[in-house]
């Protein structure tokens, strides 16, 4: 009797129990806020996409028109996440990065593709593309689904080129106006053998130093000089540890888009074409706008006075071509005649 009893309490304080914990449990459920972010979230396509320059400028700002676009294309289904300023990851290790899909996106300086991809150092020769039109003749020809081509067999599928504008040289010792103003100065470059060889040429010397670094090592005089565009110059501050630049427009900046490639076969043929869409009409955005951005940027740096500018005479262009003309020919075993055959060919098309 006595166990009969004790019986019976545990199953009533159990079905108690029951009772109010079921109670419980839906007045969690009915006061539970509305997020409609959480709205078919198990559908939703995430790319994250790292690079390293501000947000405010070419590359920063059309990767965010891209993002709007793809989103605006998709109706909400991909959403592209932004990182800029290298705050996931730099030039050192961004490839590794996307090649293990820790990334799904990133935008690359041409020349720091050419560790690995040696015959992208085309686009990095001095004086290699008179206008932005020829930057587009070669990004958007032969050169460019050529070197695109080669990214086949990684893990990493190239979709695009994006622009910047015409790098210019700054430096904290001199005006540089001849070939000769460069002896012995010591330079920050990107990481490329081609870019590297302009400067032996000019018998100064460099240091590849990621982008994120660079204004660190201008401030504690590591190096007395850097090349980059004004957009660069401008918005990472670097104006502040130089006093000299010279407008020399003597090499391209532009940048190849890249996407992993196992997450790029992994989407809808239906989710590719919008993405497509969408990096066709923010690259043509781009490239309409990056010489304007660059140009803001200079007015800005005039007012600031903080800089001292020259810009390059034809004469000493020609001089500058002259003693850079040895780079053109270390590099053609390289890159191969077709390509070198192409770049004679675009700069006679747009000489001016
Ligand atoms: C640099 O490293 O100087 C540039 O490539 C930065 C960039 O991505 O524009």
């Amino acid at each position: 009797m006595r166990n009969i009893f004790i019986i019976l309490t545990f199953i009533i304080t159990g079905l108690v129990s029951a009772v109010m914990i079921g109670f419980d449990m839906d007045s969690i459920q009915t006061t539970k806020d509305y997020d409609d972010e959480q709205e078919g979230l198990d559908e939703q396509i995430i790319i994250r996409f790292s690079h390293v320059v501000a947000k405010n400028t070419p590359k920063g700002r059309t990767a965010q028109r891209f993002a709007e676009l793809v989103e605006d294309k998709t109706n909400g289904k991909v959403k592209v996440h932004i990182f800029p300023n290298a705050t996931l990851y730099n030039d050192t290790n961004e490839w590794e990065a996307i090649q293990n899909g820790n990334v799904e996106m990133i935008a690359p300086a041409t020349a720091k593709l050419t560790d690995r991809f040696p015959t992208w150092q085309v686009l990095d020769l001095p004086f290699a593309f008179p206008t932005q039109q020829a930057v587009v003749a070669a990004y958007e020809g032969e050169i460019g689904q050529t070197l695109m081509e080669e990214l086949n067999g990684t893990n990493v599928k190239g979709m695009t080129f994006w622009y910047n504008n015409f790098k210019q040289i700054t430096n904290q010792t001199r005006p540089i106006l001849q070939p000769s103003d460069f002896n012995r100065l010591h330079f920050r470059v990107m990481p490329s053998p081609v870019i590297e060889e302009q400067y032996d040429q000019l018998n100064a010397s460099t240091s590849t130093l990621p982008f994120n670094k660079t204004y660190r090592n201008l401030e504690v005089n590591f190096v007395d000089g850097q090349e980059n565009t004004v957009s660069n110059i401008y918005t990472k501050k670097f104006y502040q540890h130089q006093k000299y630049m010279t407008i020399s427009n003597h090499a391209y900046l532009g940048y190849g888009v890249l996407i992993n490639r196992e997450f790029w076969d992994s989407l809808s043929n239906e989710v590719q074409l919008s993405i497509k869409d969408a990096m066709q009409e923010a690259t043509e955005w781009g490239r309409r706008h990056s010489i304007e951005m660059n140009d803001k940027d200079i007015r800005e740096l005039k007012l600031l006075k903080t800089i001292d500018i020259h810009i390059l005479s034809t004469e000493e262009r020609d001089q500058w071509k002259k003693a850079l003309k040895p780079v053109y020919e270390k590099i053609t075993p390289i890159v191969g005649n077709n390509l070198m055959d192409e770049i004679y060919r675009i700069q006679e098309e747009y000489a001016y």
